[in-house]
């Protein structure tokens, strides 16, 4: 069997999402399958560049994975030719400035989200990759859920009817830091750092919105930073900047309109870290990220309001579970796949900057709403 190496740059390996996700979850565990399966036979073999700032960190983590590859010096490591692809987990402030460069360097790239800070930069940079032939692609995880493909089962499968409405609860409580450390790091709470949950989580908002149920058309937000003031990773007491909260409509092309809650200042009374309820004409659905249950039509209960006698039915026992039907791989690791099968042999891959660019549009337009008190159209973006 043919083995082909691809030469891939891991930016930002230290950092949460780099190493868990997409070094240990994703690439590693690619080389650890033994590789991408080409439809000729041949495999894809990812050679990993690490890079980051830290020298001791870097050679701790390929140390450790038995790796050798890695460099503090990017420019170096985009010089050279056996590298084919930058990939991009750093913090969301280092990124326009590292794939500019990638871009210069004529690489195919691969990014976190959100692309960049503003439209107009991820905008310039979709443009800038597509004048320089550059492929590109910006990790859109939510849509590889094992919950979340099973409600575009139901979509594809008709379930539902008409889609009337979607309604989404995300968040958990991110400990302040004072007396439990913070499960998230502090640049999330600083807006000159670009952090807030707006930025964070409406990107994944939009590819979720479009993918399943249609373009986002406007959005109304309110946001808020619940909690003023966090301890940081030293223990340094710092001022919370950004929002830690956002409530926002979204209105749909087609008519559904989505409810979403994002926030981090929850305590979490669901069975999962996020839930969609999907409420169409013939069936409804709950969708978390791993599970999925459904509502029928014609095995829906007849609920009577009466507060004066306690509640006699046990609602969500009248709900069925989707069964999996499938095997459900990390969606890091899918979109991975994916994304080398687009560079080695072509396959179609919609989440290209473009699409990264519009859920940065929204995220943009979610804090003008915020900040001015109303409803915001999104005008569509092409390159
Ligand atoms: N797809 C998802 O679900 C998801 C979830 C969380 C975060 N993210 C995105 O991933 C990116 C990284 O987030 P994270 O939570 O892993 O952050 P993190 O703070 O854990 O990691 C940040 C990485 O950037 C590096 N870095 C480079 N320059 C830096 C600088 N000047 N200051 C600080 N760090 C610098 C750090 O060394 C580290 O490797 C962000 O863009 C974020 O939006 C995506």
């Amino acid at each position: 069997m043919t083995r082909r190496s691809i030469g891939i740059i891991v930016n930002g390996v230290t950092g949460r999402m780099g190493y868990r996700q997409h070094l240990v979850r994703s690439l590693l565990a690619i080389r650890d399958a033994g590789g991408v399966r080409l439809p000729d036979g041949t495999t894809l073999w990812p050679h990993l560049v690490l890079v980051g700032r830290s020298e001791a960190k870097l050679r701790e983590i390929a140390d450790r994975h038995g790796l050798t590859d890695w460099t503090t010096d990017l420019t170096s490591a985009l010089a050279r030719d056996d590298v084919e692809i930058y990939f991009d987990a750093q913090v969301t402030q280092q990124r326009e400035k590292a794939i500019r460069q990638a871009i210069e360097a004529g690489k195919h790239i691969y990014t976190e989200k959100p692309l960049a800070e503003d439209t107009a930069a991820a905008l310039d940079l979709a443009r800038a990759a597509n004048a320089a032939g550059i492929r590109t692609g910006v990790v859109q995880d939510k849509l590889f859920l094992p919950g979340l493909r099973k409600l575009k089962r139901l979509l594809d499968g008709g379930f539902f009817g008409q889609v009337l409405s979607v309604r989404g609860d995300f968040g958990y409580w991110v400990f302040e830091g004072d007396w439990q450390p913070a499960q998230r790091p502090s640049w999330n709470y600083r807006a000159s750092d670009g952090g807030g949950i707006v930025v964070d989580m409406f990107p994944h908002w939009h590819y979720v919105l479009a993918e399943l149920f249609g373009e986002v058309r406007s959005v109304s937000a309110t946001v808020a930073t619940h909690i003023p003031q966090r301890v940081d990773e030293r223990g340094r007491p710092y001022a919370a900047t950004a929002d830690d909260a956002a409530y926002a409509v979204f209105e749909l092309a087609g008519g559904v309109i989505a409810q979403l809650n994002s926030s981090w200042c929850v305590r979490v009374h669901r069975d999962e870290l996020v839930e969609f309820q999907v409420d169409g004409t013939h069936g409804s659905a709950v969708a978390g990220l791993r599970r999925c249950r459904v509502q029928h039509r014609a095995v829906t209960p007849k609920p009577v309001w009466n507060p004066d006698l306690p509640a006699t039915e046990d609602f969500r026992s009248q709900w069925t579970e989707v069964p999996d039907n499938e095997e459900f791989d990390n969606g890091f690791k899918v979109q991975w796949e994916a994304f080398l099968r687009h560079i080695a042999v072509d396959e179609p891959f919609p989440w290209d900057f473009l699409a990264g660019a519009r859920g940065v549009q929204l995220a943009e337009l979610g804090l003008v709403s915020a900040r001015e008190g109303r409803r915001v159209e999104i005008p569509e973006l092409s390159l």
